[in-house]
């Protein structure tokens, strides 16, 4: 079998679960943190991970990252301000983040702006995070050239040299947190015969809209 053949072969029915919009919170977060609650409880690899997909020049750009947190009903991730995905943020405020679960059949799609915390929350996170964590942090160039994987080692062990006698680091400025607040959400379960269910949240004046989308 070629690999195409073998791509047209794999074929999974989603049976495990449904969702029914009278059984969706009113609170498109409350159904948020109902499903991450399952997806925890559950066998999903990171359940914490998502699609971060940012824009810049008219051009789509896609990554994972961890979610850390959520404040206000705010999404928390962090990164390297200066690297891809923080220039095409300053670019353009507008993001998207996909959640994947799949020994739950889901998927969550969330449409949101996007803007850094406050300084104090990425400090007390950093400072939560393990050293060696936070001088890879300090270290990497995140998303510039490097030379070789030597380079990359060279600059962590002089990272590491220059901070030995420091008990604490502390956090670099080009390291810290994003915080999402949503404005669209769609909650994605499998069915059979890819009749899925697909249900929407849209904000309008601060009230939440639920509908059914075809799948
Ligand atoms: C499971 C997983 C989790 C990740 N979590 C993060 C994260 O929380 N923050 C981060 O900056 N990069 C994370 N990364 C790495 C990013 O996907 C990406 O390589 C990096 O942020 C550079 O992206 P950019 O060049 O588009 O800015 C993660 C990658 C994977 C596969």
């Amino acid at each position: 079998m070629n690999l195409t053949e073998t791509l047209e072969n794999l074929r999974v029915s989603y049976k495990k679960h449904t969702l029914d919009i009278n059984d969706c919170h009113l609170d498109p977060h409350q159904q948020f943190n109902r499903w991450l609650e399952e997806a925890v409880k559950s066998e999903c690899d990171e359940p914490n991970a998502l699609i971060l997909s940012t824009i810049k020049n008219n051009r789509p750009h896609a990554r994972t990252v961890l979610l850390k947190g959520m404040i206000d009903n705010k999404f928390i991730f962090y990164t390297n301000y200066l690297s891809a995905k923080g220039l095409q943020i300053d670019d353009n405020p507008y993001v998207c983040l996909t959640f994947l679960w799949l020994p739950l059949q889901r998927q969550i799609r969330i449409e949101g702006r996007v803007s850094k915390v406050e300084g104090k929350i990425s400090d007390d996170y950093f400072q939560k995070r393990p050293r060696d964590n936070q001088l890879g942090a300090i270290a990497s160039p995140q998303s510039q050239k490097v030379k070789s994987r030597e380079e990359l080692e060279r600059l962590f062990k002089e990272t590491d040299s220059k901070f030995a006698q420091d008990e604490n680091l502390i956090r670099p400025p080009h390291w810290g947190g994003y915080a999402v607040e949503a404005n669209y959400f769609e909650f994605w379960q499998g069915r059979e015969s890819r009749m899925h269910d697909r249900i929407i949240y849209e904000k309008n004046n601060d009230l939440w809209n639920r509908s059914r989308l075809a799948p």
